[in-house]
């Protein structure tokens, strides 16, 4: 598989606060069109790998490369552009809470300077219609909202430049199980409709089991295995083996579940 099969190419990074390691000589490769998980445990260096794909932050040593840009090495220019093509859920849900529905979704948008308010009254309710909030609630305030509300007007922002490429760190967290469930069922169905690849940070097995194509395992500042779910839940470590204990069986039949998705469609199953 040649370099530009990968939307996004992390190659042996290292991040350092200070004298703390947090990423150990990390190499991953995210495919185009597929959701690649990332799990580990709380303070392992999740959030932090995302702020790196991001260019948010810049690894002390190694390269991090997304739609072939390098990120460090770059023009300004050149990470402005490439920033569009993204879009991004922040852990806290993170709307902006003195500006309504509407003005949150809008601003990626009016920060374009490009378009005229008439182009983005519209662009704007088209992108909540997709997250099925109401065209009442768009004059709502983020106070007014549920916390699963909150997040799906996250989700019309982080979509408002029509991204090919979406962030998502803990999306699930916060919700009930149910609201939660809802979400997954959103972002998989908006997925394909919008052939969308995603990069997703979780704790949740089932939002792992509805929605990653591919899971990496973040342990001891390294990545410790990446491959689908029914490979990974095999791995020795202890983490892995703590954080799908009860799950095995859900997850290896996710195996079989995708053999057949496969055969239905008709693709070459090796
Ligand atoms: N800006 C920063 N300065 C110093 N330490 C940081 C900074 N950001 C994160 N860290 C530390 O890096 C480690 C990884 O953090 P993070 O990526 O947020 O973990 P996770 O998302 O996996 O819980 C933590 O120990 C955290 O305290
Ligand atoms: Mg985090």
């Amino acid at each position: 598989m040649s370099t530009t099969d990968h939307i996004i190419d992390i190659s042996a990074v290292w991040t350092r606060y200070g004298n703390t390691v947090i990423h150990r000589d990390l190499t991953l490769s995210v495919n185009y069109g597929e959701v690649m998980a990332i799990i580990g445990g709380s303070g392992s260096g999740k959030t932090t790998l995302l702020r790196l794909m991001l260019g948010l932050e810049a690894p002390s040593r190694g390269t991090i490369k997304v739609f072939d840009v390098p990120l460090q090495g770059c023009t300004v220019a050149d990470l402005r552009q490439t920033r569009n093509r993204w879009g991004v859920l922040f852990q806290e849900g993170a709307l902006f809470s003195a500006l309504s529905v509407f003005d949150n979704v809008a601003l990626p948008l009016r920060e374009l300077k490009a378009l005229p308010e008439d182009v983005i009254r519209e662009l704007v309710m088209m992108k909540l219609d997709l997250v099925e909030i109401d065209a009442m609630s768009a004059n709502k305030m983020p106070s007014e909202l549920s916390g699963g509300m909150v997040k799906r007007v996250a989700l019309a922002r982080a979509l408002a430049l029509n991204p090919e490429l979406l962030f998502l760190d803990e999306p699930t967290a916060g919700l009930d199980p149910e609201r939660s469930h809802g979400f997954v069922q959103l972002i998989e169905s908006l997925r394909r409709a919008l052939n969308l690849t995603v990069v997703m940070v979780t704790h949740d097995v089932d939002t792992l089991l509805a929605l990653s194509d591919r899971v990496a395992v973040l342990a001891n500042q390294q990545l410790l295995t990446v491959g689908p779910l029914w490979e990974i839940v095999h791995h020795p470590d202890p983490f892995v083996q703590n954080f799908f204990l009860g799950h095995i069986k859900r997850c290896e039949q996710e195996n079989v579940k995708d053999f057949r998705d496969k055969l239905a469609v008709g693709l070459h199953v090796a």
